[in-house]
């Protein structure tokens, strides 16, 4: 039988930080074993909100390709590629562009909150429709299992739509993906308030030096009502403790206890922490600097990764155009 095929991505807008791993590499990592994984750069998606600077994009894609190496992505097991270089994906989202209204656009919630800076009547064309390019990245590769955050649900949704009108005006030749959602909480950043982002500066990258994450975590706030250190202590309310949950699971319950009754100090809380982060990050920083010192051997898995989804990608249009009587000659 054919393993079901798994697509995940990425906006190319930085370097990926705890957060990503938690929430989506580590997850990316046991897939690929099981299913057959592919993994887009989303290249073009990332110029719908960083076209200022294409440059940028450039240095961000191969630092990501590092993160993911370094997380465990194994190249013989996922297709790793970059969405600008599969023109039939934008070909695809011009064809499924002709029947999405731009209402349903607008309405899309993530859309919308993410248009909050530049107001709806503003945005920009691109913006509007990156949920539609989504659409032809998933069913481009005839992906039925999407792994995503909570907020990329409204993009599956009308991906789904999508399908359905697309198999019922032309021919049923689309496979409807369903999303696979994380049942790990967002990791919130050190600032406490927010989730783990790299704008907001409350983040930890994945190739930090030892000074790095210690530092961070040193001026990671804690619970504000922790003065003295054998105050009561709120573990539910303090990030430390969200990084114990999530780096040191074992010893999570005795931190939660002896945070409560003021047995255990800030100080000390963070130390173990950050040591169990370290051990989490040092086999990942010794791959990403084997695949650093081997730029060619990247720039090969990156491009051999791209022919294979391009083949995929090729075939699914050639069905599309023929569904939809855009084949002229023999
Ligand atoms: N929009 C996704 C994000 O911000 C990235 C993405 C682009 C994606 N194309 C995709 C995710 C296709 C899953 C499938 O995280």
């Amino acid at each position: 039988m054919l393993k079901e095929r798994v697509l995940t991505g990425d906006r190319v807008t930085g370097k990926l930080h705890l957060g990503h791993y938690v929430g989506s590499l580590k997850n990316r990592v046991m897939l690929q074993d099981q299913y057959e994984t592919f993994v887009l750069l989303a290249d073009v998606q990332a110029l719908t909100t960083h076209f200022l600077k294409p440059e940028l994009i450039r240095s961000h894609l191969r630092e990501i390709t590092l993160d993911y190496l370094a997380a465990g992505i194994k190249p013989e097991s996922t297709t790793i590629f970059i969405q600008s270089m599969i023109p039939e994906i934008a070909e695809l989202t011009v064809l499924f562009s002709m029947f999405v209204t731009v209402n349903v656009l607008r309405h899309n919630p993530t859309i919308k909150s993410e248009s909050r800076n530049s107001g709806l009547d503003d945005m920009y064309y691109g913006f509007l429709g990156y949920p539609v390019s989504q659409a032809a990245d998933i069913t481009i590769c005839k992906a039925t299992i999407i792994p995503v955050g909570e907020d990329q649900l409204p993009h599956l949704e009308l991906t789904r739509k999508i399908v359905r009108r697309f198999n019922e005006l032309y021919k049923p030749i689309l496979v409807e993906p369903k999303a696979l959602i994380s049942d790990m909480p967002r990791l919130v950043g050190t600032d406490g308030k927010a989730k783990m982002s790299k704008s907001l500066g409350n983040a930890i990258d994945l190739d930090s030096s030892a000074e790095e994450i210690s530092h961070q975590i040193r001026k990671a706030v804690t619970d504000p009502a922790r003065i003295h250190k054998h105050d009561p202590g709120h573990p539910d309310i303090c990030p430390i403790y969200a990084y114990h949950c999530a780096f040191r699971p074992e010893g999570s319950s005795e931190i939660r206890e002896n945070c409560k009754k003021g047995t255990i100090g800030c100080g000390d809380c963070k130390e173990l922490i950050t040591r169990s982060i370290e051990e989490l990050l040092e086999p990942m920083q010794e791959r990403r600097a084997y695949y650093k010192a081997r730029s060619s051997l990247v720039e090969d898995i990156l491009i051999s990764g791209t022919e294979r989804a391009r083949t995929v990608a090729q075939s699914t249009m050639n069905e599309v155009r023929e569904a939809m009587s855009l084949h002229y000659f023999d």
